[in-house]
């Protein structure tokens, strides 16, 4: 079944929005997407209706949080293949990836194997704990599978490497990269954050030790986010903040853990974000998986096609729609406006939402030789009329 598109935005408020008189192109979605309605709903029925602290509390109210927000993480983890027993909440991608490499027991000789098309916050956890070595990428910036044996010696413990590029929109191999890992006795972590609201995820496949996402790029709220952390590999792992709710007993020379995920959510955790989060999957969920990501890969040929034909226009990533998500980053021709300016202008004067900048991935920008691109990336509240509207206005521009 093909995705309702029509009917799915309807269900984003903020596109009822106008910018200049014209109605909303939100094509920013890697950065954050916009919320369906039903998200906003659930965050709304807790604050009015059972308002409460989780795992804490005695009373009704209490109760009902408690059973709410552990069906959340029910939810979370169905949503990527795993049990509930494996599944973390968390902040968001970034502190997914620093509680697992704060949390590993790293020693600074060891050395974590990574791509240079990784965010930021791939690269800058694993650094501050070990050593991170490139593996080499193919011309279109996927992950050279025929380099790995090479650049894993006898220290590398970890492969952490993205699941979809926030600047390529290339989807890695992920299953062939943890297979390798596997037969290495490597851990793999998978940054997942702009693959999880685009295609159907099962960790089971993907074979990997660790997999994150960010609540706020699947609809859900800022704010929060979901790690995996395989049954198996959790004993690996020291929980990296203490503090309450993640501990049975506390005793005046000591203390005893939980078991579980919850020794990885010390404090009160965000309750709100996280039944937010699942109104988010839930969504999701009715819409397909299947169809979601048929429908993310016309818009990818769509943005393809009229970015190619854009003078003077480099368009980054892999050149087949079925190799990404549906995202585009562009390099403009060094004679003409910065992308900055380009990005202001088709906000504020065609109501068209793009980025600007080095999106967090500075070393890929560096190796690509570009100071700045320009991206558009689209989701399920995207359309044809969209992507027309900002590749039209990009021509005019750079015209
Ligand atoms: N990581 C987000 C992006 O790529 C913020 O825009």
């Amino acid at each position: 079944m093909s995705l309702d598109v029509r009917g799915v935005r309807r269900e984003f408020a903020l596109l009822e929005r106008e910018l200049g008189g014209r109605p909303l192109a939100y094509l920013d979605a890697a950065s954050t997407a916009p919320r369906p309605r039903a998200v906003l709903a659930a965050i709304r029925a807790y604050h009015e209706h059972f308002t409460a602290n989780v795992h804490r509390g005695v009373h009704a109210l209490a109760a009902e949080a408690s059973d709410a927000f552990e069906d959340a993480r029910h939810v979370v983890a169905a949503h990527i293949g795993a049990s509930a027993a494996e599944l973390v909440f968390t902040s968001g991608t970034t502190e997914a990836v620093n509680l697992v490499a704060d949390a590993l027991r790293l020693r600074p000789d060891d050395e974590v194997l990574s791509t240079c098309v990784e965010h930021h916050s791939n690269l800058l956890p694993w650094r501050r704990h070990a050593r991170v070595c490139v593996l080499p990428s193919l011309a279109d910036g996927r992950p050279d599978l025929g380099e790995l044996a090479r650049c894993c010696t006898p220290r590398t413990r970890v492969l952490a490497v993205h699941h979809a590029s926030n600047v390529l929109g290339s989807i890695a191999p992920v299953r062939q990269l943890s297979a390798f890992a596997r037969s290495r006795g490597l851990l793999t972590f998978v940054d997942g954050a702009q693959a999880a609201g685009h295609l159907p995820i099962d960790v089971r496949v993907l074979d990997c030790d660790f997999y994150a996402f960010s609540g706020h790029k699947v609809g859900g709220p800022s704010g929060i986010g979901a790690l995996y952390l395989r049954q198996g590999a959790q004993d690996a792992l020291d929980a990296p903040r203490v503090g309450g709710g993640m501990v049975a007993r506390v005793e005046a020379n000591g203390c005893e853990w939980k078991s579980g995920v919850q020794r990885f959510e010390a404090g009160t955790p965000n309750v709100e974000g996280a039944l937010g989060l699942a109104a988010a999957l839930r969504f999701l969920r009715a819409q397909g998986a299947r169809a979601i990501e048929l429908h993310g890969r016309g818009l990818s040929r769509q943005l393809l096609e009229g970015c190619r034909r854009l003078p003077g226009v480099r368009v980054l990533g892999p050149t087949s729609a079925d190799e990404r998500i549906p995202l585009v980053a562009l390099a403009l021709p060094s004679s003409g406006v910065d992308a900055e300016t380009v990005a202001r202008t088709l906000s504020d004067a065609f109501g068209v939402l793009v980025s600007a900048g080095r999106h967090c991935a500075h070393p890929l920008h560096d190796q690509l030789g570009v100071e700045a691109t320009l991206r558009a990336s689209a989701w399920i509240h995207n359309d044809e009329d969209d992507i027309e509207r900002f590749l039209d206005a990009l021509a005019g521009l750079l015209a």
